[in-house]
């Protein structure tokens, strides 16, 4: 790859748990990255974070320049993508968002390459990377979706604490010591202690009842299966794990799809595994795949399945999904 190629990256939120894996994917992938450009808030003082095989000064915020900047990922709140992204837009940076701020948008693309890669084209200048849970679960439909229609999705997520970020992991660790020590767990990132706890609230709650966590789940997996109407019903709960959500999943189908046939469309799907060796969050953590696993039938409904899921949120659920996504505008 000659220098004319190599890209100046951007990644705004670069020292946060998905920016610092957006950086090891880029470099794991062999991203042609020619400049890295780390951005983070500007109050911390003069900082540095390591990735794609150096040590790179983190760039404030305020002293961003997107001039020359040719693929910009976002990762740093939907507050400052909203703020932000139109500037990079304006200096002909392409932007692959990580925030909920596009997501909706009926202009912006919300992308999951395994399905939908078509809806970026070279006049594609913003794409949004969509949740981490809704990402593991349309992983798992879209295959299925090819041979029979869905009447009805029943899905809980259980969610790792660094779907919540850097705080958050750290808040779990020391919550864990001070709970083994007989020492109150105080919280500060959740409403309650997540330490040998489950906590049924991710998010606000809407006027529905619904968490935003899991109206985005619905919104958003409607949107990239191109199913608007889908039934679909969410529940997710935050779990006191590191790294990996999994998905216990219910589904009914318009039609008979044997359980042999279910895997099948699986095997042979890409970024998907079927295992029936008992797949958990912990033998996710660091890989791509979405693993399937717990196939059996639900015999309460007809053509009823039911399945468990498990993928890791901050590589297919975010920095992974981003970086395909960054890697199909230098292939067309
Ligand atoms: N974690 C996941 O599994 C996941 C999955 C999908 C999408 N996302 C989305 O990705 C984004 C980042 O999540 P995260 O989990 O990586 O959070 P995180 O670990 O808390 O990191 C947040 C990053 O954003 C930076 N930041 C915060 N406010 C900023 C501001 N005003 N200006 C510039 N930089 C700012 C932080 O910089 P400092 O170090 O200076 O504070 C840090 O680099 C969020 O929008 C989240 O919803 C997360």
């Amino acid at each position: 790859m000659s220098e004319r190629e190599k890209k100046r990256v951007a990644v705004i939120g670069a020292t946060g748990v998905v920016g610092q894996t957006i950086a090891q994917v880029l470099a794991e992938r062999g991203f042609p990255v020619g400049e890295y450009v780390p951005v983070a808030t500007g109050d911390r003082g003069e900082r540095t974070v390591n990735g794609l095989g150096r040590t790179w000064t983190v760039c404030a915020i305020e002293e961003m320049d997107f001039g020359g900047v040719d693929i910009c990922f976002f990762s740093a709140g939907a507050a400052v993508s909203r703020e932000m992204i139109p500037k990079a837009l304006d200096r002909g940076c392409r932007v692959v968002d990580n925030t909920t701020a596009y997501r909706m948008d009926a202009d912006v693309p919300l992308v999951v390459p395994e399905i939908n890669s078509s809806e970026v084209t070279p006049d594609t200048w913003l794409v949004s990377c969509p949740n981490c849970a809704a990402i593991n679960l349309v992983m798992t439909l879209a295959p299925i979706l090819r041979e029979v229609s869905i009447e009805r999705v029943v899905v809980t997520s259980l969610q790792s604490v660094s779907g919540a970020g850097k705080e958050a992991v750290a808040e779990l660790d020391a919550q864990v010591r001070s709970d083994l020590s007989g020492e109150e767990a105080k919280a500060r990132v959740f409403a309650k202690p997540i330490a040998f706890n489950c906590l049924p609230k991710i998010g606000e709650l809407g006027d529905s009842g619904d968490t935003v966590e899991e109206q985005k789940i619905i919104e958003e997996t409607r949107k990239i299966l191109g199913k608007p109407s889908l039934g679909i019903v969410a529940t997710a709960v935050r779990v006191p794990v590191r790294v990996g959500h999994a998905l216990s999943v219910n589904v009914e189908l318009s039609d008979e799809l044997s359980l042999e046939d279910a895997r099948g469309l699986w095997q042979e799907s890409p970024g998907i595994e079927f295992d029936d060796r008992l797949p958990t969050p912990v033998d996710v953590a660091g890989r791509d795949t979405v693993i399937v696993g717990r196939l059996r039938r639900d015999v309460s409904r007809p053509h009823a399945i039911s399945y468990w899921a498990v993928g890791d949120n901050l590589r297919k659920g975010a920095a992974t999904n981003s970086v395909q996504i960054a890697e199909l505008w230098c292939s067309l």
